[in-house]
């Protein structure tokens, strides 16, 4: 039998690492036809289980059904291989409108698809190894099963998780710590596969997370850690991947705010809260914990949302995400009631670095 090898994309990488490491369980590899279909016009698996964003191979790799392919990552790591149990076309433009809502190949999640192509190999993966990450990640790279063992070793049952791509500004705060207030732990769980560009990088991105973790979140009752993952902006349906990958790390709570996961104006938005009504939550095992927007209330002198805050919006701080980068591209800082100066300045000053 010939030695086939294939060199994985950045987000096939971060899939094969999912699917290894058990944050993507029940997935034990890459999806073939039946599930692929399934899981875009039911959100379940072939097997039934609750799975919204079909995880597939695409590759044009000449092989055959029974081969074992040896696997690498993005970066040239050999990871492992799969036994390529079948070879199918997927229905591109099908995947676009069920699980993204929409054919516009602007939408960056949609755009993906279409650069990855139809065809797709499936099977099992084995795993050798996880991909290499920069050691800021490492440092905080927990398993599921670590993570678990984590929130056991401290006594909590009742665990939030907090899914972001961004820097933690005062709203993010306010939601993590009025959801722990109830809670025994707060898990944040930021992304780091890499963003689309106009996203703040990763590694920026923890640098904040770590100054907050240093001076103004309680470290006995919250853990940072990273999801070695990649966005695909597919708004309400990966609101529930985030929530079953955040079940399969241990919380049993996970936070969805305003316009969750989402990508320019493709989704209401609330619309990645409202998805879960048609979820059976004990069923998927883990809670949604819903926030509306959040923001600085003059008059309340303090954060609050519509359901806390009886006052004009003329009180209310808002900022958009392009006037924020402009003021920091500019090294000017956010005012302190929307972002911490400890964090703002971190964004100061790498924005300075880029230019
Ligand atoms: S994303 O990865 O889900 O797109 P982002 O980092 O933008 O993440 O937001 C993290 C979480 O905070 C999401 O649940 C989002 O809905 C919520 N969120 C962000 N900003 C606000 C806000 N001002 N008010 C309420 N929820 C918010």
């Amino acid at each position: 039998m010939t030695e086939l090898t294939l060199t994985l994309h950045e987000r096939q990488t971060a899939d094969f690492e999912m699917i290894a490491n058990g944050g993507f369980a029940p997935l034990t590899g890459f999806q073939g036809s039946e599930d692929w279909s399934s899981v875009c016009s039911s959100m379940r698996t072939a097997a039934g289980d609750y799975w919204p964003i079909p995880i597939t191979l695409p590759t044009d790799l000449e092989c055959e059904v029974g081969d074992v392919v040896a696997l690498n990552s993005d970066e040239g790591k050999h990871l492992g291989s799969i036994t390529v149990e079948e070879i199918f076309e997927r229905d591109v433009d099908r995947e676009a409108v069920e699980v993204y809502g929409t054919d516009d190949l602007e939408h960056p999640g949609v755009a993906a698809i279409h650069a990855e192509g139809n065809r797709c190999i499936a099977g099992p993966i084995k795993v050798d190894a996880l991909p290499d990450h920069e050691e800021a990640f490492m440092r905080r790279y927990l398993t599921p099963a670590e993570s678990k063992q984590a929130f056991a070793d401290r006594g909590w049952k009742k665990i939030v998780a907090f899914q972001t791509r961004n820097p933690i500004h005062r709203a993010h705060e306010y939601l993590t710590k009025a959801a722990l207030e109830t809670c025994d732990g707060l898990f944040i769980h930021p992304l780091i596969g890499k963003t689309k560009p106009g996203d703040i990088p990763a590694d920026v991105r923890m640098r904040c997370y770590e100054v907050l973790m240093e001076d103004y979140y309680p470290n006995d009752r919250v853990i940072l850690g990273v999801k070695p993952a990649k966005m695909h902006y597919a708004g309400p349906r990966e609101a529930v991947l985030h929530a079953i990958v955040r079940r399969n790390y241990g919380a049993t709570h996970f936070i969805v705010g305003r316009d969750h996961a989402g990508a320019g104006d493709y989704y209401g938005t609330y619309d990645a809260q409202e998805i879960f009504d048609t979820i059976d939550t004990d069923e998927l095992g883990i809670e949604p914990l819903m926030f509306e927007h959040t923001f600085w209330c003059d008059e309340c002198e303090g954060l609050a949302s519509g359901k806390t805050c009886p006052h004009d919006s003329d009180a209310h701080l808002f900022l958009s995400g392009t006037k924020v980068r402009e003021m920091l591209g500019n090294g000017e800082m956010p005012p302190p009631e929307f972002s911490r100066p400890e964090v703002a300045q971190i964004l100061i000053d790498a924005y300075k670095e880029d230019n």
